[in-house]
């Protein structure tokens, strides 16, 4: 057993817990719109085709935000195919991800499908083989209330009042090989600026994404930032951040400090965006969004042959373990840290591709990594405070030497919540942790949750869905302030304190 303590004050804040943090991802990607989120006709479904169970548990979920279409398809999608009568919209290869798309669903669907769940939504316009142009008309056909002929085609498509949405991506990962129109930094960078122009100039308020470097392996990621956010820093108010995890090898100790990789990433991104500010003399301070986050096992287990453009296909419907719950909650706790710059994240994706959500034909269930971001969700509110750790370090194979502890903590001023969500990322070793409130000698213990610390592989399966779910850690006690508990090897925690929210 280790010894850790940690130390929580009122004085310490970062900032405030903006509710876009717990945002999800929809892609026309296997099954995750198609036979996910939308089953037409279905016994499931209701009479526009969205699946009620899957939308009961999104709900469930906490989910804030849903960006849209993509992802990787975004980059071929043309927005057109998918509005207007349903019959005779076109049928397209999806090639991002070797389908058919027959545009049964597309931007009225989506934005009815957000109206449903009650999420907001953020979509994101195609840079790959599109450009300013057709990036204007579709915000004009959905934002503008009405009087131009994009506008009144989507009255006459049934949507008197204009989808006001707020948030839209400039392109996804324009420097991956793998992306249709993938460009250079400058390429890129000039085309974000001036599609941000011309959407500033339809409304001043837009909140626009420019794409930061997707990965740090990528040979463009040297200088990416620096040449795109010199010509972005002055039109847009996010650089968007993607990472995806998981575990190699059966090296766990690796994978459960995940949450370094992610911490890198934000401040890499913080610094690229306030070096390109300043630069360019302006005062402009970027947000962070991380709008794609997540564990992929990315193996495809049922490659299409070359002739084969189905609908839906699975993609990406990996099983998820304890451990790989308790690095998504790992990944939150990230977030939580960096909640002063970082205002908008999206797990990927939501339904049944790398998703805490898996729909079937005949039913749902959830994925170990559905409960972290539940628990986070519901009970991350207000002000994210800087939690002082002292803890051993532990080796990793990818990133040195790591704490064997992560903390964060949030304030609800309202309600008088202090919540701290803790990591044991120690694979092998319980954590015995001391835990000072020096603002709440008051404190009275609400509740303490931990997810895993067993075996680490263990996965809830739809015959056996409860496998992988929080439970309470009885090893939890406070006294004037104090709180001893045990935190197991490989696990993620959630403990709630009611305080007195004046002291
Ligand atoms: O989430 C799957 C894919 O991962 C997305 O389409 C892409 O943006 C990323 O590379």
């Amino acid at each position: 057993m280790i010894q850790a303590t940690v130390a929580v004050d009122r004085e310490q804040a970062i900032g405030k817990v903006d509710r876009r943090l717990f945002g999800s991802f929809v892609e026309h990607l296997g099954r995750c719109v198609y036979g996910g989120i939308y089953a037409p006709g279905g016994p499931l479904s209701d009479a526009h085709g969205f699946r009620e169970d899957v939308a009961a548990l999104i709900r469930d979920l906490g989910v804030t935000v849903v960006r849209y279409p993509g992802g990787n398809f975004v980059s071929g999608y043309r927005w057109e195919d998918g509005v207007g009568l349903r019959d005779v919209r076109p049928s397209r290869l999806n090639l991002a991800w070797h389908q058919t798309d027959q545009n049964t669903f597309g931007l009225h669907e989506f934005i009815d499908w957000t109206r449903k769940i009650g999420v907001e939504p953020m979509l994101a316009v195609n840079l790959g083989t599109r450009g300013i142009a057709e990036a204007l008309d579709m915000l004009e056909y959905s934002n503008h209330p009405s009087g131009t002929t994009l506008s009144d085609l989507r009255v006459a498509n049934g949507a008197a009042d204009p989808f006001g949405v707020r948030m839209w991506c400039l392109g996804n990962e324009p420097d991956g090989p793998w992306q249709l129109g993938h460009k250079t930094a400058l390429e890129y960078g000039r085309l974000a600026a001036e599609t941000a122009r011309g959407m500033r100039q339809f409304d001043e308020k837009l909140e626009l994404v420019v794409n930061g470097s997707t990965a740090p392996w990528l040979p463009s990621s040297v200088d990416w930032d620096r040449i795109v956010l010199d010509e972005t820093v002055e039109f847009a108010d996010y650089v968007a951040v993607h990472i995806y995890v998981e575990e190699v090898e059966r090296d766990i100790q690796t994978f459960l400090a995940s949450g370094v990789e992610l911490d890198r990433e934000i401040e890499r991104a913080i610094a690229e965006a306030d070096a390109a500010a300043a630069r360019r003399g302006t005062e402009r301070k970027l947000a962070v969004s991380v709008d794609e986050w997540g564990i992929w096992r990315g193996r495809d287990p049922n490659p299409p042959t070359p002739e084969d453009w189905p609908v839906e296909r699975r993609i990406g419907e990996s099983i998820y373990t304890a451990g790989d719950a308790v690095v998504t909650g790992a990944l939150i706790i990230s977030l939580l840290n960096h909640a002063d710059r970082v205002t908008c994240a999206c797990q990927s994706l939501l339904v049944n591709a790398g998703a805490p959500i898996r729909a079937e034909a005949d039913g749902v269930w959830r994925q170990s990594i559905y409960y972290p971001f539940q628990l986070a969700a519901r009970y991350s509110k207000g002000t994210a405070l800087r939690a002082s750790i002292a803890a051993p370090e532990i080796d990793t194979r990818k990133y040195g030497r790591v704490g064997a502890i992560d903390v964060a903590a949030t304030l609800d001023e309202e309600k008088g919540e202090l919540v701290l969500f803790l990591v044991n990322r120690n694979a092998s070793e319980a954590a015995q942790t001391t835990i000072r409130l020096g603002s709440w000698p008051d404190a009275r213990l609400a509740d303490s949750l931990v997810v895993g610390g067993g075996d680490p592989w263990e996965m809830s399966t739809r015959e056996q869905p409860d496998r992988v779910v929080p439970h309470r850690n009885d090893e939890t006690s406070i006294d004037g302030g104090l709180i001893d508990v045990t935190l197991p090897a490989a696990s993620w925690s959630v403990i709630r304190l009611a305080v007195d929210a004046g002291r």
